[in-house]
């Protein structure tokens, strides 16, 4: 295939983006736009995601921010390729704006239309930053998910492990609110942590030692809130040493879990002619202690350690865009106008 060029939509949370992204013949991507508005002021007030906020946010942002993407990318609708809008899984009703504005487009303009699933951008993304070969292991963790991932292929995945409770973003924001720490809490239990002593408190670690390569974080919150009650009132101090102590629970329950994912990938495919990747991606792959945790784990193991930069880690288009040039370059069939959103779809 010769040089392809997309555009891209996301809106299954938070964060209304559009993109425009080019594939060369060699499989090398380029970003020529990429657009995203958060909405983090309109929801921090409640501590969270309000979904109808969230939707309503969409439909007022969404046709400025493609016509921006369009116009930094110096391109028309005539010029594209494709169109690709994240399908699932997400919140339903921005999800709705999304692919419905994705459709639109694509009919107005006689491009094929390409249904993505937003986890299946975040896991080609290495591709896009770092043009990384398959196979791949993959590690998401993000304010709604905490996977590892076997990325054998476009549209080959396999998951090896999942949480079987609370994604890690989340133990990072359920970690915060308890200590009074603002929305999203992940920037500021690692700010606070800073200045704390991370062997004051011993958090439990998890699934450590066991086989199977699921994560669980639930526990971790109850004994937080069990260490705030047990040092009240909590002093500065008291906060930092509980989130140094948090992240370091994390930390060594990451190398446990990652590692044995590591070991499984080193016996699955021995004998890579390059070196064998794991790659992140996810808002909580900002995190600087996990990041030292995996770039440790990785160097131990003799892996790749894979970052891509911290706007292409959380929710963006470009992914969206890329997911959507990939199927387009390895020959997948374009997806029908009549294809439904799904708020759920592993
Ligand atoms: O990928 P993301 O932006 O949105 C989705 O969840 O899809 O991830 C947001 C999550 C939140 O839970 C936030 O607290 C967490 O990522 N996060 C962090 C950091 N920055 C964001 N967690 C730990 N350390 C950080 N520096
Ligand atoms: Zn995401």
């Amino acid at each position: 295939t010769g040089r392809l060029i997309i555009l891209g939509i996301e809106t299954s949370c938070d964060e209304t983006a559009a993109a425009v992204v080019v594939r060369d013949g060699d499989g090398r991507g380029e970003i020529r736009a990429d657009v995203v508005l958060s909405q983090l002021d309109e929801h921090s007030v409640y501590g969270g995601v309000v979904p109808e906020i969230a939707a309503r946010a969409h439909v007022e942002a969404l046709d400025t921010l493609v016509q921006e993407a369009l116009a930094k990318a110096g391109v028309g609708l005539r010029d594209i390729d494709a169109v690709a809008a994240t399908a699932g899984p997400g919140l339903i009703g921005g999800l709705i704006v999304g692919l419905m504005t994705g459709k639109a487009i694509a009919r107005a303009a006689a491009k094929p239309l390409y249904a993505i699933n937003h986890l299946e951008g975040h896991a080609l993304t290495a591709r896009l930053t770092d043009n990384v070969a398959f196979p791949y292991l993959m590690l998401l963790v993000s304010g709604g998910h905490t996977q590892l991932v076997l990325v054998r292929g476009v549209g080959d995945y396999q998951r090896w492990g999942t949480t079987i409770d609370d994604a890690l973003g989340e133990a990072f924001d359920k970690t915060a609110k308890l200590l009074g720490l603002p929305y999203p809490g992940g920037p500021a239990v690692e700010r606070a942590a800073k200045s704390g002593n991370e062997k004051r408190f011993s958090f439990p670690r998890p699934l450590v030692g066991e086989a199977r390569l699921d994560f669980s974080f639930s526990g971790l919150k109850t004994a937080v809130r069990q260490a705030a009650e047990a040092t009240a009132p909590v002093s500065e101090q008291d906060i930092a040493d509980i989130c140094a102590s948090f992240q370091r629970a994390i930390a060594r329950t990451m190398d446990d879990r990652i590692g044995r994912g590591l070991a499984r990938f080193n016996a699955e495919f021995p004998g890579l002619e390059e070196a064998p990747a794991l790659v992140v991606a996810g808002g909580v792959a900002a995190n600087q202690a996990l990041r030292g945790a995996l770039q440790m784990l990785c160097d131990r193991h003799g892996f790749r350690f894979i970052a891509p930069p911290h706007h292409l880690c959380t929710d963006n288009a470009a992914m969206i865009a890329w997911a959507g040039l990939e199927r387009l370059a390895h020959g997948f069939p374009a997806d029908d106008l009549s294809v439904s959103p799904r708020a759920r779809w592993p």
